[in-house]
């Protein structure tokens, strides 16, 4: 797939909030500083002019921010969870954000969650990967900043992964936004996500 359009579409604050139209939707999770706003700078090549914000203050991104990618799909920016210094009332109110947005607004064609390559995959990980298998949910799993591993360091945290939460091994993607790795492996992955494969793009 090549991007040729990017725009922020809008923003989901509250559970029953109105998507910014009727394209399907991919959305994108994991703890907070993992880089997943790193990561769709990146995919959507942004490096330079950048519509994710990439913050040096952890838990900084709070709602849902939709993209609208091609005039084709929204890729859509979950906020980050388990950032110690959140209150227990916030961290609940994303819970339920979460919840309500990937089980029962039926609008989510598959969700890429976001594991970072240096650390074993944590209970929240495990949770969310089984959470997704019981709404049936395709699921995509990113192994974020593998720039920062020695290549036999990268082979088994992907190894790791694989076997720790029990995917098949096209579930996973290694990626680094430093180096570009897995940029286009994950635009396809996307493209067939949401059905754009037979188009052309
Ligand atoms: P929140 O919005 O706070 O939930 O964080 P986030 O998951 O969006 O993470 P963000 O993209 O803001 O990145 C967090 C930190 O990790 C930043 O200092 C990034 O520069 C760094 N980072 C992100 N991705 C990579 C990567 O692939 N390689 C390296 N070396 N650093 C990265
Ligand atoms: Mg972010």
């Amino acid at each position: 797939m090549r991007i040729r359009s990017v725009e922020y579409a809008g923003t989901i604050a509250q559970p029953g909030g109105e998507p910014p139209g009727s394209l399907p939707q991919v959305a994108f999770s994991g703890r907070s500083n993992v880089g997943k706003s790193s990561l769709i700078n990146t995919l959507l090549r942004r490096t330079r002019n950048k519509i994710a914000h990439v913050s040096s203050t952890p838990g900084k991104t709070q709602a849902l921010n939709f993209y609208r990618v091609n005039d084709g799909f929204f890729l859509v920016d979950l906020p980050g969870y388990g950032y110690a210094q959140v209150p227990q009332s916030v961290r609940e109110q994303w819970a339920e954000l979460i919840e309500w947005y990937l089980g029962e607004s039926g609008l989510v064609k598959g969700v890429v969650h976001l594991v970072d390559a240096r650390h074993r995959p944590t209970k929240h990980d495990h949770r969310m990967v089984e959470y997704l298998g019981e709404l049936g949910l395709p699921t995509l799993i990113v192994l974020t900043k593998m720039d920062k591993l020695r290549t036999r360091e990268g082979e088994q945290s992907i190894a790791r992964a694989i076997e720790e939460l029990k995917l098949e091994e096209a579930q996973l993607v290694p990626f680094s936004s430093k180096t570009g790795r897995g940029r286009e492996d994950l635009l396809d992955a996307l493209a067939e996500l949401v059905g754009l494969e037979e188009a052309g793009e």
